[in-house]
């Protein structure tokens, strides 16, 4: 079994596509171990994607995730990390493979749907981040 945190982003919240991202998630198997809706700071957003910090689209990045609110989920399963990248697609929905979600539903490489851990060691720090109280040790390993 292993975590994975999803992020459906505010383009998607918009959309009200939220159950049908939800769903694809359910159908591949995983299981929704929690999940909540809020609204991200600058400085919440910042932190999150401080990995990105020096990257040019730094700035738009924490721009367009404070622009409405998010859905944030702790995702269940088999290889959750690798089979949620799979369901997301490519970051960028113009390369994504037809039927994964930023296909069906981003419009582009900012507003591209939802966001997904890229590693087990990621998932776990990226769960903590938003849900603190699943993660059962203080350590940032993948409980
Ligand atoms: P996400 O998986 O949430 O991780 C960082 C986000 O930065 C990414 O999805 C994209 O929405 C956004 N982004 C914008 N431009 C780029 C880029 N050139 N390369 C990677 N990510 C980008």
């Amino acid at each position: 079994m292993e975590k994975t945190l999803s992020i459906i982003k505010p383009d998607a919240v918009k959309k009200n596509v939220v159950g049908k991202i939800l769903s694809r998630f359910e159908d591949a198997g995983l299981r929704i171990a929690g999940t909540k809706m809020l609204s991200l700071s600058a400085e919440q957003a910042g932190e999150f994607y401080a990995i990105h910090k020096e990257r040019p689209f730094f700035k738009d990045l924490v721009a367009f995730m404070t622009s409405g609110p998010v859905v944030v989920s702790v995702l269940e399963g088999n290889d959750a990390v690798a089979l949620n990248r799979k369901l997301m697609g490519a970051t960028n929905p113009k390369e994504a493979a037809p039927g994964t979600i930023r296909a069906d539903f981003a419009e582009s490489i900012d507003a591209n749907a939802v966001h997904g851990s890229d590693s087990a060691e990621n998932a776990a720090i990226e769960i903590k981040f938003f849900f603190p109280e699943l993660s059962k040790c203080g350590c940032s390993c993948s409980h």
